[in-house]
């Protein structure tokens, strides 16, 4: 099945080295329970996940993270407003009451200032640090010290691309509701025997620094969306920060193209270096989350095979000609909700469920529940354009109940 097919199989191991046995008690699942080793572990603490704020759970275990202690950062630097509608919009609609911290130009405009703060979020800006390095590989050293100045941000903690990525649930919570509280998380893309990260930009430039080759058995990873504890997190941020300086200081690591700060995320992880030892000693490495199973959703493969087909279809030129035909291309009857055919499998031969809701237009996870962030959207270029104004015109009607 599916659904099933790649679980990450770590969560006991996390729980039980903690001597933990609380599990968060789903909202919809009556008796919950898990098992490990034989051992039927039942929940000792029920709670429910509301708004993504829950309760501190005291003495021995593992924090549940509580969405009012976590934070989501990104680099918002030359954006424009309907880039924030999208990013801020949706996530504050999701009831997430934690710190939204973001890079950003200091010249926004009073209207765009003013939105930003009547939505509580926090602006950095860069001003004349880590200019040495280009903006993709800066934003790790700016992101730590983000965080390290961030005393309330003690929670889970969210790193994500900005432009093309917007919310449904909040992340922390959904997090928490799928026994997904790693350190570290990274998350994978589509996998389905074409893509991987033997892809040009990890194994274009890895080899030639690092000497290190990737496998077509290992899955891309995305260097655009990463979660975790704090200390989790800034245990990533100091591995990456000290790859992208080794990179910066070593001639052959020196490249002339964008997004090879995807390249070192996939090579740390799958040499090992990407972990975090517990305060008891125990190193517990990161946990790469299969495509379509946790708080966030690279949807960019299977997107743009999607919108190419459509292209093709319709008969589009090459970019940047104007293609009109193929804005809401499968919007039918102004049921603008239902962009995308009910088609489990579209762009993603192996998914056995439909990638949408249609009463809500909605991405899902495998298990049919909306995923929490989704990313890359950009890569079905305007097929949910009408979805979009939509959204932004209703206040992200449907993000609401999902947690409830
Ligand atoms: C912003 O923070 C204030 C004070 O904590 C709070 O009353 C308000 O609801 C918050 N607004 C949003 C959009 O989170
Ligand atoms: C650190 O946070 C304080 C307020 O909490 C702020 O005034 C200061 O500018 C921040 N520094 C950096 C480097 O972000
Ligand atoms: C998906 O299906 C293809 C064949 O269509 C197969 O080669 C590949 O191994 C499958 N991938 C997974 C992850 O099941
Ligand atoms: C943890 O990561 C560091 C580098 O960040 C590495 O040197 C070390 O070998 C890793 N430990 C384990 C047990 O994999
Ligand atoms: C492209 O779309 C057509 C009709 O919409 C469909 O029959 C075909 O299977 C699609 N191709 C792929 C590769 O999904």
């Amino acid at each position: 099945m599916a659904l099933n097919r790649r679980q990450p199989t770590k969560m006991g191991n996390f729980f039980v080295l903690r001597c933990l046995l609380i599990v968060p008690l789903l909202m919809t699942v009556a008796s919950f329970f898990f098992v490990y080793n034989g051992i039927i572990f039942l929940p000792l603490v029920k709670m429910r996940v509301e708004g993504g704020d829950a309760p501190e759970i005291a003495a021995e275990g593992v924090k549940i993270w509580r969405s009012s202690h976590s934070a989501v950062l990104a680099m918002a630097t030359n954006m424009g407003m309907l880039e924030y509608y999208n990013f801020v919009g949706s996530l504050r609609a999701t009831g997430y009451s934690g710190h939204i911290i973001l890079g950003t130009s200091e010249s926004l405009g009073d209207e765009l200032t003013n939105y930003l703060k009547s939505q509580n979020v926090t602006m950095k800006f860069q001003g004349e640090k880590y200019t040495e390095y280009k903006v993709s590989h800066a934003r790790f050293f700016l992101y730590r010290d983000w965080i390290e100045n961030c005393t309330t941000c003690t929670d889970g903690i969210m790193l994500t691309d900005f432009r093309d990525a917007y919310f449904q649930a909040d992340p922390f919570a959904t997090a928490v509701s799928l026994g997904q509280q790693y350190p570290i998380m990274v998350f994978e893309e589509l996998v389905d025997g074409e893509h991987s990260a033997t892809h040009w930009l990890t194994n274009g430039v890895v080899p030639a620094c690092r000497g290190y080759t990737f496998g077509d058995h290992q899955p891309m990873l995305c260097s655009g969306s990463t979660m975790g504890s704090r200390e989790g997190i800034l245990e990533y941020l100091r591995a990456m920060t000290t790859e992208i300086k080794h990179w910066a200081a070593t001639e052959k690591c020196r490249f002339d193209m964008v997004g090879d700060d995807q390249s070192i995320h996939n090579y740390l992880y799958y040499t090992n270096q990407l972990n975090y030892t517990t305060d008891e000693g125990h190193v517990l490495n990161a946990v790469a989350i299969p495509h379509r199973t946790g708080a966030i959703h690279v949807v960019g493969v299977q997107a743009a095979r999607i919108y190419n087909n459509v292209s093709q279809t319709v008969g589009c030129k090459e970019w940047p000609e104007p293609c009109p035909e193929r804005a809401n291309y499968y919007v039918k009857d102004d049921a603008w909700q239902n962009w995308l055919p009910e088609r489990p499998g579209y762009g993603s031969p192996n998914d056995t469920t439909r990638l949408l809701d249609p009463t809500t237009g909605m991405i899902l996870n495998l298990d049919g529940k909306p995923s929490a962030q989704i990313h890359q959207v950009d890569r079905f270029n305007d097929l949910p354009k009408r979805w979009f104004e939509m959204m932004r015109a209703l206040g992200w009607p449907y993000n609401k109940p999902t947690f409830q």
